[in-house]
């Protein structure tokens, strides 16, 4: 292993974030609304999308530069096909300690037993609400929430770690902050409560909109008494915290009214092959072009280091002094979260 590479403000290069497809099977309002991401969406094309082996080759040479974690995203990711046997080439990778899915989990009750057989550990479901009037509004699709839970229950069977993603915004559901909390506490499952960012150009971001870390915590330890718990690895996103009573814990992604670029160890990559060095990235760097026009590894490993050690973004710490206020960004639901 070469020596580890930092950028501009001494960041390591820590995690990985894949995004393996640019399509979803559900429309949340906040992500791909569905007035926008509509039948004449112009999704990537198959042949744009990396290949397994591409994907492999990137992540052995990340690996070699320092990345021990790689989380894989979509879109949805489990639309894209075969996607157990990308899993089980991404496990062996040398140095590679952790690997995890971010998925809406409804195609877990398919999938969850073979993607644990192919190695993967973990996974995170995105679930914004317990009821499903809620749940119906908000995912553009009409579907309810019994889907998602048939899924998690897959996870649960399979053997698989669970966390779930709620994302909290004013006007949308803002009355499932203590349902969630109730539904998922005792149940051997973290639920996070993400605060509604401004990604993407299109979900109609407003601070109004966003309910701080604060209001969550508050919300909940009222009704059911919380103390703050350490960070379970350096730089992790969620803040955590236990309930006192031993049912658990929650985390709260305060990107917001709290943000983190200061332990920001995470570089994304875009299914068409893109490399963003933050979440808020107006661009990327075209990777796959130059595999395709088959570069060495030693080029490869130089191209990368030099992406990494040039990286100054921090989106969020920024956020405060409206120096972006009209920059064009990418995608959510094209990049993962
Ligand atoms: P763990 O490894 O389980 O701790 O997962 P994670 O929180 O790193 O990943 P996940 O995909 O579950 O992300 C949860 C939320 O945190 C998503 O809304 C992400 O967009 C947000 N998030 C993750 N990384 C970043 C980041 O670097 N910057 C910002 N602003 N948000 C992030
Ligand atoms: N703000 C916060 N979280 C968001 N997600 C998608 N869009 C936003 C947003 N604007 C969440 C998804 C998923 C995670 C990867 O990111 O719900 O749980
Ligand atoms: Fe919803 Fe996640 Fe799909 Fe976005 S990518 S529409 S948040 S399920
Ligand atoms: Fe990292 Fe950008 Fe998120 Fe800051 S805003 S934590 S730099 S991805």
């Amino acid at each position: 292993k070469k020596t580890p590479i930092k950028d501009h403000f001494g960041r390591s290069l820590k995690d990985l974030r894949i995004s393996v497809i640019d399509k979803c099977n559900l429309r949340c309002n906040y992500c791909m609304p569905k007035e926008i991401f509509g039948n004449d969406y112009a999704f990537l094309p198959e042949d744009q999308l990396l290949s397994f082996e591409e994907i492999v080759r990137l992540a052995e040479t990340f690996a070699q530069l320092g990345v021990e974690k790689i989380r894989i995203t979509g879109g949805e990711p489990l639309m894209r096909k075969d996607l157990d046997q990308l899993i089980a080439k991404l496990t062996i990778i040398p140095g590679i300690k952790d690997i995890a899915l971010t998925t809406n989990a409804i195609l877990l009750p398919k999938r969850a037993k073979k993607l644990k057989e192919a190695g993967l550990k973990r996974v995170n479901i995105s679930l914004d609400a317990i009821e499903d009037e809620v749940f119906k509004q908000i995912n553009g699709r009409g579907v309810v929430t019994l889907p998602v839970l048939k899924g998690i229950e897959a996870a649960q069977k399979a053997g698989l770690e669970i966390k779930i993603n709620m994302v909290a915004k004013k006007g949308m559901n803002e009355s499932q902050i203590l349902p969630m909390a109730r539904y998922f506490k005792g149940k051997d499952i973290i639920l996070r409560y993400i605060e509604f960012m401004d990604v993407g150009n299109h979900n109609g971001w407003d601070y109004n909109n966003v309910i701080s870390k604060k209001q969550i915590i508050n919300t909940i330890n009222e009704e059911m008494p919380l103390e703050p718990a350490e960070e379970n690895y350096y730089g992790e996103v969620a803040s955590r915290h236990r309930y006192k009573d031993g049912g658990g814990e929650i985390g709260v992604i305060s990107s917001v009214t709290d943000s983190f670029c200061g332990t920001c160890t995470r570089l994304r990559l875009s299914a068409d092959g893109k490399l963003y060095t933050c979440l808020f990235a107006s661009g990327g760097f075209d990777i796959k072009e130059k595999l395709r026009n088959g570069l060495s590894e030693e080029e490869l490993e130089n191209e990368l280091t030099s992406l990494w050690e040039t990286r100054k973004d921090r989106y969020s710490d920024e956020r405060a002094e409206n120096k972006h206020k009209n920059r064009k960004k990418i995608e959510m639901s094209y990049i993962g979260g």
